[in-house]
């Protein structure tokens, strides 16, 4: 199979209803939260896509078992201490900093050292983000000196709980503090600035000892030492950070109307949808539904005549931190200049975001003022794109990948995509969706 792909012209006017992928977040937290269940843990809709498989192949490393029938994933558990730590045990997250981050907590109390190493694209992040509170826990951390992998951590089995700070707004390195509090002799204490909560979620719904009181800006939350977690079965719902490039690629196409089918609609990830609806598209949830703690529902949207421009809150940020590169293409079609600030942690992605946003706008020819931290885009309602644009070297990054392919079926022109592979990381089945909704 070629590694790129050629799109020559804009999709034309569709009505559909659509299913995507499982939630890349919660599958990769099931994985990990059944790893260490007592028991039997079986889950359907499971994302099935590079970083989740990773996540599976760490645990097996650790003595977990795992088993894939038709329908399902089984993960047989061995309780809260059942994983064993082999001397020279390497593990790799590949693509993920989610998993990367996340299984730091969850083997802080590794009785061997154990090396933890990545992909090109995860070898250039910033681990110290986590190595740093890890550390107060009492495990021990060697990085390279500009804090990325490969890295090594020695657990400890006495682990003292600690007082923490999250103040970026990532929910990996409040995550993997929280995983890490769940082995400490005592009550953790976090302070966190508002970011996805699916870890706290999860660990209510397992009626672990986990106290959240939410603030306006943050959450106090409070996680005492966990004895036992019982097995976990899960329906996995579609994941919204998916369905975002079919949203804005309905929001930017003539005369379309789309379902996406049981998206996870978790408020701290719903940063799109405020975002798109403050831009005038027409968007609502239908049959909305609490599943093991979490908010589902149908989203509904169909295309829209007059984008309007937006000044974007950088209180939603940390609510779209995934999506908006492909919201800069609707900012590209507004009827004004939109602005999006507060938004360094873009660039410390799988690619740097920001940096990509810019060129892929540049490349169509929409004006652009990018700093640090901030974009302003003058957009274009009569926006055409009618030139040869390439897009490579951007570190296989997925979402760059998708969001090129939605401009190029949104403004026209010629396109050659190169690495159609990386979407194998988050969402193998996005062309497949694409190709669904180009079939009349
Ligand atoms: C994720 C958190 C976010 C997000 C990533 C998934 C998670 O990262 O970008 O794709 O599942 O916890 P940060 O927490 O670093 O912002």
């Amino acid at each position: 199979m070629a590694n790129h792909i050629i799109i020559k012209k804009k999709i034309i006017s569709f009505k559909k209803k659509i299913c995507v992928s499982g939630d890349k977040s919660i599958s990769i937290r099931w994985v990990l939260f059944a790893s260490i269940a007592s028991g039997i843990s079986k889950v359907k809709n499971l994302l099935i896509s590079e970083d989740v498989m990773a996540a599976i192949d760490i645990i097996r490393k650790f003595g977990i078992r795992v088993l894939k029938t038709k329908d399902f994933f089984i993960i047989f558990g061995k309780g809260i201490d059942g994983y064993i730590y082999k001397k020279n045990t390497v593990i790799n997250a590949g693509n993920s900093a989610t998993l990367g981050r996340l299984i730091l907590g969850l083997i802080i109390n590794s009785t061997n050292t154990v090396k933890l190493i990545g992909d090109k694209s995860l070898s250039k992040r910033d681990f110290k983000r986590v190595t740093s509170p890890l550390s107060k826990f009492g495990a021990k951390f060697k990085l390279r000196k500009n804090f990325s992998l490969p890295l090594t951590i020695q657990g400890l089995k006495n682990l003292k709980p600690i007082k923490y700070f999250e103040k970026r707004g990532s929910a990996q390195c409040k995550s993997a503090v929280i995983l890490a509090a769940m082995r400490a002799n005592g009550t953790t204490y976090i302070k966190a600035k508002k970011s996805r909560d699916h870890t706290e979620r999860m660990m209510k719904n397992l009626k672990l000892p986990i106290r959240i009181y939410k603030r306006r800006n943050h959450d106090l939350i409070q996680v005492k030492k966990v004895k036992k977690i019982r097995a976990i079965n899960y329906n996995i719902p579609s994941d919204i950070s998916s369905s975002a490039f079919f949203l804005v690629l309905t929001a930017l196409s003539n005369n379309s109307e789309l379902t996406i089918k049981s998206v996870n609609i978790n408020s701290s990830r719903t940063g799109i949808i405020t975002i798109l609806k403050k831009m005038g598209v027409n968007i609502i949830f239908q049959n909305k539904k609490i599943y093991r703690g979490e908010e589902i529902a149908d989203i509904k949207i169909k295309s829209c005549k007059l984008i309007k421009p937006i000044n974007c809150p950088v209180s939603l940020n940390a609510r779209a931190i995934d999506e908006f590169l492909v919201i800069f293409l609707v900012a590209a079609r507004a009827n004004g200049v939109s602005y999006f600030k507060g938004l360094s942690e873009l660039n410390k992605k799988e690619s740097p975001r920001l940096k990509w946003g810019s060129k892929i706008l540049s490349k169509m020819g929409v004006k652009n003022l990018t700093t640090k931290n901030s974009i302003k885009i003058f957009g274009n309602p009569a926006l055409k794109v009618d030139k040869k644009i390439i897009i490579n070297n951007y570190l296989n990054d997925h979402r760059v990948f998708m969001t090129s392919v939605v401009a190029a079926l949104s403004f026209g022109g010629l396109w050659k995509i190169h690495n159609s592979k990386s979407i194998k990381t988050s969402f193998p089945d996005f062309l497949k969706i694409i190709n669904q909704l180009k079939k009349k």
